[in-house]
């Protein structure tokens, strides 16, 4: 199979249209999906794809350092570029991303401590807080910022069409549902059947 085989055969493949739709109608999104769907290595892609890269970076959290340097190489591939160009990911003292980097991966605690500096998250267009159900420290303080984020993007007129956050929750949606209940947000699950 071709990488663009293999991309299209993974079951979120199916739902790239609906998920686009959802992340242009709503400020939040959560997705559930089961492992393997696809989720995040293809849910930056497709969000890159619906032209969000236009109006800044793409990132994507992991609680691991592994992964966010693992899963950035795969998606790299998959785009067709450099690591480092387009895809990168950024971990404690190593960034990995160039001027030209939309998609970047790092770990929720990097994301934490740009937030310090930026607590507009001024260069994300889209941010994906991923593996949110293993309920890591820094991607629960994260929830929590973001959600006072959103609020602030919402209202700032000329960041009106930049203030999309989406969120990639797994397993705990009904709880991180509760939690952003104030936002126009719906969630979708990913059905999945499992992987050959
Ligand atoms: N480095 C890689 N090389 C080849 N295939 C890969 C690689 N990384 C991921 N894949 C394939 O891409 C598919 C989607 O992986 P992805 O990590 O996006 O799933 P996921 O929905 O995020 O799963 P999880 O819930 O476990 O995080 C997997 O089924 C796997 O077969
Ligand atoms: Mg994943």
């Amino acid at each position: 199979m071709t990488i663009m085989e293999q991309r299209q055969s993974l079951p979120i493949y199916k739902l790239k249209d609906e998920l686009i739709k959802a992340i242009n109608d709503n400020q939040i999104l959560i997705v559930v999906g089961e492992t393997g769907s696809g989720k995040t290595t293809q849910l930056t892609q497709y969000i890159a794809e619906a032209g969000f890269a236009a109006r800044g970076r793409i990132g994507c959290t992991q609680p691991r350092r592994v992964a966010a340097m693992s899963v950035a190489k795969r998606v790299a591939e998959e785009f067709g570029c450099l690591l480092g160009q387009e895809v990168g990911y950024t971990i404690r003292f190593e960034d990995c991303t160039s001027n030209e980097t939309m998609i970047k991966y790092m770990t929720d605690g990097m994301l934490l401590r740009e937030s310090l500096l930026d607590g507009e998250m001024r260069n994300y267009s889209c941010i994906m807080l991923d593996e949110a159900h293993e309920r890591s420290i820094s991607t629960d303080v994260l929830f929590g910022l973001l959600k006072e984020t959103v609020k602030v993007r919402k209202f700032s007129r000329w960041r009106a069409q930049a203030d999309d956050i989406l969120c990639d929750v797994v397993m705990v949606s009904r709880a991180i549902a509760v939690y952003f209940v104030t936002f126009n947000m719906i969630i979708l699950s990913v059905e999945v059947g499992r992987m050959g």
